[in-house]
């Protein structure tokens, strides 16, 4: 298994490391507005200020319904005519509209609700076979691995997220998370239980009706993936929100799913805001389950939306302000290595970022002249380049918030050893961000920023180190970096957290379970745990007379 995850860590870093033997020569000196501070960085402003263009066209903007495309309920006049709402989507490279996409509201989450519904009560996939529920499963994965150029092309550019990164890394992982839970359709087993008493007692697992699923934009498609994958194979049909900011991924793929035998209704699709589209759903009455990842203050709403509803069971996977620990005995360039990855990965936009990398005192120094040098080689630029390792912020609120970040870490004492700026003037990006001598009590030590913005702490002994690493809200994930196994062992049990990735990070495999300790969520995703966030488990009881044993 730490194999298999080395390996997997090792092709993920590898893609994001290439060489870099040419950039020396591009390290210009950027500026630290407001801070006079001079700190070098690598520009690639040339590449920023010229997007390329993509090559696909959008084609599915509407909301995705019974089965069919429809415009939204709720009219936007366009002399003479009406025509139903919409939203633009933005490019995050220059801010431009991408596509206007129909916007759904409470009306459209009502008609989605309502088309879920009957095709749970009424329609064909909770009664098929679940081999043939697998086999539709089986045959939209084939249609992603088809269209993995077009799916990365819209991932991309509605996110900014490396092309790279959505066709070799993501991709794959999205058809194959869509091929195991396939797999798991025609596995899902009840227990003959052993009851005092003349009784038969067995459980029927059955799924639990109507899905409601809210998803984010750091990682569109595979949350889409994470969330429909079980609740299909269980046989629950779904209404999902996408995220405002990335709402293209979601329908094209939706399409895919009714191309590989989907009936309709089973599937529906809504983009929109979350205090319209998403607050409608939470609170729907005719919704059996919720399934949210986003932050966790909205991860606050929704349950209790749920709550005052139909108290309908809520799975939340939340933020983190995860550890990355570099122990004493690590090799640094190695180490260094793995935590640029663990911290900028996906432009520093991922719920498990490793943002609190902890350093043992005795290789502290070198760590961050190494983790300096490191981010200052980060290729950041348009993430349809090859070679593209970091590309633009998603929009204009979190690029503004990751300064705020940035801004704060300076004025609480922080030292700024990279970055600490934007690249380019268009469009959001931030220059890979290092900060040294960071302390607990500082802001950017305890909020999840969300961005490419490292903070570098400094440990002597493991108790003091489990006491400060645990010293936090959050619970999602750490990451520990050492070669003895009694300190990996140790560390593993103490750590409050959802996962523990020892000398490799961010290894997603579809079987493993993933969710957070504490305020990082509820409930597990992946794996086999999932399912049951998807099933109701039934007991029957059957009197027995005269039974030959008990
Ligand atoms: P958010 O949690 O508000 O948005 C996530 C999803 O929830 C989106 O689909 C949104 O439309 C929906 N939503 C928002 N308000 C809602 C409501 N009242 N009822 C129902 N659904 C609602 O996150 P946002 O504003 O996009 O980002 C803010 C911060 O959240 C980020 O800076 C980051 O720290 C964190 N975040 C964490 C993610 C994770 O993977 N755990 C993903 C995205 C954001
Ligand atoms: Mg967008």
């Amino acid at each position: 298994m730490l194999d298999k995850s080395r390996m997997a860590a090792r092709r993920i870093s590898s893609l994001l490391s290439r060489s870099l033997a040419s950039s020396s020569s591009l390290l210009t000196k950027g500026r630290i507005s407001g801070v006079g501070r001079v700190v070098p960085s690598y520009s690639t402003s040339s590449s920023v200020n010229n997007p390329i263009t993509p090559s696909v066209k959008v084609n599915c903007t509407q909301l995705l319904i019974n089965g069919k495309f429809v415009d939204s309920a709720s009219a936007t006049y366009i002399s003479p005519n009406p025509i139903g709402k919409t939203f633009p989507t933005y490019d995050p490279r220059t801010g431009d509209v991408i596509a206007h996409v129909s916007e759904g509201d409470a009306e459209d989450i009502d008609r989605a609700v309502s088309a879920a519904r009957k095709a749970f009560d009424e329609g064909p996939w909770p009664r098929m076979t679940a081999y043939e529920r697998a086999k539709v499963l089986f045959r939209f994965a084939d249609l992603l691995d088809k269209h993995t150029e077009e799916l990365s092309t819209l991932e991309t550019w509605d996110n900014g997220k490396p092309y790279e990164q959505s066709a070799k890394i993501e991709l794959p992982m999205i058809s194959r998370v869509i091929r195991y839970y396939a797999g798991w359709a025609d596995k899902v087993h009840g227990l003959t239980v052993p009851a005092d008493g003349p009784h038969h007692v067995q459980t029927i697992n059955e799924p639990i009706g109507v899905a409601g699923q809210i998803i984010p934009w750091n990682f569109p498609l595979l949350m889409f993936a994470w969330k429909v994958g079980p609740a299909l194979a269980c046989g629950c049909t779904i209404v999902l929100k996408s995220a405002e900011q990335t709402p293209l991924s979601a329908l094209f793929a939706a399409k895919l799913l009714h191309e590989a035998g989907l009936p309709p209704g089973v599937l529906n699709v809504i983009s929109g805001f979350g205090s319209t589209a998403g607050a409608a759903l939470s609170s729907h009455m005719e919704v059996d389950k919720l399934a949210f990842t986003g932050s966790s203050d909205t991860g606050k709403i929704v349950l209790a939306a749920a709550a005052k509803s139909n108290l309908k069971p809520v799975t939340l996977e939340l933020g983190g302000k995860s550890p990355f620990i570099v122990c004493k005995d690590a090799d640094v360039d190695k180490a260094v290595e793995l935590a640029h990855f663990a911290l900028f990965f996906n432009q520093g936009q991922c719920c498990c970022a490793g943002s609190r990398t902890y350093v043992h005192e005795s290789v502290y120094d070198e760590f961050i002249e190494k983790a300096k040098a490191r981010a200052l080689k980060r290729r950041v630029g348009d993430p349809f380049k090859a070679g593209t390792e970091q590309g633009p912020q998603i929009d204009s609120t979190q690029f503004k918030k990751i300064l705020r970040y940035i801004r704060s870490g300076v004025e609480s004492g922080a030292t700024l050893v990279a970055g600490g700026e934007r690249l380019g003037n268009k469009g959001y990006y931030i220059r890979p961000t290092v900060f040294a001598n960071v302390k607990e009590d500082m802001l950017i030590a305890q909020d999840e920023i969300f961005g490419p913005v490292q903070s570098i702490l400094k440990f002597k002994d493991l108790d003091e180190l489990v006491r400060r690493a645990n010293q936090t809200r959050y619970g999602l994930a750490a990451g520990v970096f050492t070669n003895d196994l009694e300190t990996a062992n140790t560390l593993t049990r103490a750590l409050r957290v959802g996962t523990v990735w020892i000398n490799c990070y961010d290894v997603f495999d579809a079987s493993i379970p993933f969710g957070g300790y504490k305020m990082s969520g509820q409930g597990r995703e992946k794996g086999v745990h999932c399912l049951s966030n998807y099933l109701q488990v039934k007991a029957v009881v059957t009197k027995l007379k005269n039974p030959a044993w008990m």
